[in-house]
């Protein structure tokens, strides 16, 4: 079985780098961030005020919520409830919200719990930000993907074009450093890059070849595993 993880912060490519790759390899794909932009949805629908005053009000309201992501490729949806909201959560009011609800451990705990079972359950290629260190950190691979702060800016600024809900780049570069700053310094598994990973610059590198680059060193690892002797 092949589990990969793919962690980093926002605008590095790891959507479509994950999907590009889970397809190649023939294995499910899981955007974990769709299911923290889910329960950060439904603290926005409950009227949860920013910045997050009463974590275990959330804490709860995500004990009783179902979230699922199914679908492959281009048809990813994310279903909260049974409602697919796979639209709604990508508006950049709710990305505060995924990243304020993504600091509390109890939401945490859940969704990782999820995460993992799904994993163990068929193999894929995960996305996210705690994949290789908390989720899976015996994941096959894992791949820490960076890019220069401008040049991902401009990728999300370019994406909020494509969806039609435009932003202007200084706006959105502030939000987008904001919560790269949260993310990498909660105390609950924070993003963090260690050993264990293989850090891609993608800064000048399109989706298609990065997962190409991913997919080889995958390959290559596979077959030296199954020389050594005690596999
Ligand atoms: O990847 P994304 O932008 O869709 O993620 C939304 C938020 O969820 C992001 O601010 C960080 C958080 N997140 C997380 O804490 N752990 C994950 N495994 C995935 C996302």
């Amino acid at each position: 079985m092949i589990v990969v993880a793919i962690d980093g912060p926002s605008g590095v490519g790891k959507s479509t780098v994950g999907k590009a790759l889970a397809a190649s390899l023939g294995i499910p794909y899981l955007d974990t961030g769709a299911m923290y932009r889910a329960i950060g949805l439904l603290a926005r629908r409950n009227g949860v005020p920013l910045p997050i005053a009463d974590p275990d009000r959330v804490g709860k309201l995500s004990e009783t919520a179902e979230v699922r992501v199914t679908g492959t490729g281009g048809n990813v949806r994310t279903l909260l409830d049974g409602e697919d909201v796979s639209e709604e959560i990508r508006q950049p009011e709710v990305s505060l919200y995924a990243s304020a609800v993504a600091a509390i451990p109890q939401v945490r705990r859940r969704l990782a719990a999820q995460q993992r079972e799904l994993a163990l359950a068929g193999g894929g290629v995960l996305e996210g930000r705690d994949i290789g260190t908390k989720v899976i950190p015996e994941a096959t691979a894992k791949f820490f993907l960076t890019a220069r702060p401008e040049i991902r800016a401009r990728r999300r600024f370019e994406e909020l074009i494509r969806k039609g809900t435009p932003q202007d780049l200084a706006s959105v570069q502030t939000e987008m450093e904001a919560r790269d700053q949260a993310d990498s310094t909660r105390a609950d598994s924070p993003l963090a890059c260690d050993e264990t990973y293989q850090v891609v610059d993608t800064s000048d590198l399109g989706p298609e070849q990065v997962a190409e680059q991913l997919r080889g060193w995958i390959v290559a690892r596979l077959s030296v595993d199954l020389q050594r002797p005690d596999v």
